[in-house]
């Protein structure tokens, strides 16, 4: 006879809860939102089912909204009117993204962290994450100078968390030397340490309306490689980063747990859009259950390690783990 019983921790739901090992808390998510120049009314995003571009106005709102749902954080991305080769909107105090920052910290100070995406594929013309050199290739070293300008314009404007996700070398580094020279030793840095080349980015692409030549597989990291993700996490601590997270998270979640297991700093993961819109799309088909199959995606992420997740379901899971309580 068997004496060994695990089930009897499931008998129940209150033996479950009380044995249950990973536990999701509001505060551990992070809302992306997208921001359009120019806008009057909030646009849909096909391929984001329920995700909108905002406003200034509706996206002052959303923020707000996510603060009383307790979530930890925003992340803002900017949708300009006008793209350029170098990305000159991105380092205008007026540009899009910078406007936003200060509108949304106006609106709702330290009560969540505000933080920006530090990347130039919004700003530039050609849709690439850096500036060009004369062969078309993108050009690291010059593309750091354009970061380091961007980075003082977000502090600036007042975030208190820059997630560096263009995947150069040396940007942590370069980024955290031009903010201390302004005095900005406050600012905090995520580094997308482990941002793969993933098919899983489509529908962002579509969210801020950005057509690439090329691909990005010159600066984002291999699909088929796990050390070289814990390898970029290493080097981004060991450059300054205070954060650093693995993008997409579902299918990376190998990657993910490698790199908790070793790193000093907190670790955290992205949710991509494309995460977002199979779950969206087959919920949609009454193929799977969308709020369950929502939240265990989520749990699935902490429970390989992550500190933190950037989800777009960030705000309406929220509200649903505050009801479960
Ligand atoms: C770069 C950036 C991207 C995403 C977040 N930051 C796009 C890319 O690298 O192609 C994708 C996020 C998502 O797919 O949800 N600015």
């Amino acid at each position: 006879m068997t004496t060994i019983r695990p089930r009897r921790l499931r008998g129940t739901p209150a033996m479950r809860r009380l044995t249950a090992q990973t536990h999701v808390d509001p505060a551990q998510l992070v809302m992306p939102l997208f921001v359009r120049e120019g806008l009057t009314e909030p646009a849909p995003i096909t391929s984001m089912p329920g995700q909108v571009q905002h406003t200034r106005d509706s996206l002052r709102r959303a923020v707000a909204g996510a603060a009383s749902a307790g979530v930890g954080g925003v992340m803002l991305f900017g949708v300009p009117a006008v793209r350029d080769a170098t990305g000159t909107a991105g380092c205008s105090p007026t540009g899009v993204l910078n406007t936003a920052i200060a509108d949304v910290v106006a609106e709702v100070g330290d009560e969540l962290v505000v933080q920006a995406d530090l990347c130039l594929d919004e700003f530039t013309d050609h849709g690439h994450c850096g500036v060009l050199d004369a062969r078309g290739q993108v050009d690291n070293d010059a593309t750091l100078d354009v970061y380091r300008q961007m980075a003082v314009a977000q502090a600036r404007a007042g975030a208190h968390l820059l997630g560096l996700s263009g995947m150069m070398d040396g940007q942590v580094a370069a980024v955290r030397e031009a903010l201390d020279g302004e005095g900005r030793t406050d600012v905090a840095l995520l580094a997308y340490a482990a941002k793969y080349a993933s098919a899983f980015y489509g529908p962002f692409r579509d969210a801020v309306e950005s057509t690439l030549t090329g691909d990005r597989r010159t600066y984002q990291l291999d699909p088929a490689n796990r050390r070289e993700g814990v390898r970029e996490a290493h080097l981004d601590v060991a450059q300054g980063a205070d954060v650093v997270m693995v993008k997409p998270a579902l299918g990376y979640l190998d990657v993910l747990a490698d790199v908790a297991a070793t790193s000093a700093v907190p670790v955290w993961a992205y949710q991509v859009s494309g995460e977002y819109a199979m779950i969206e799309a087959a919920a949609a088909h009454g193929w799977i259950d969308r709020r369950a199959a929502v939240t265990e995606s989520v749990l699935s992420i902490r429970r390989a390690g992550a500190d933190a997740v950037l989800t777009y379901w960030a705000v309406e899971l929220a509200g649903w783990l505050r009801e479960e309580r």
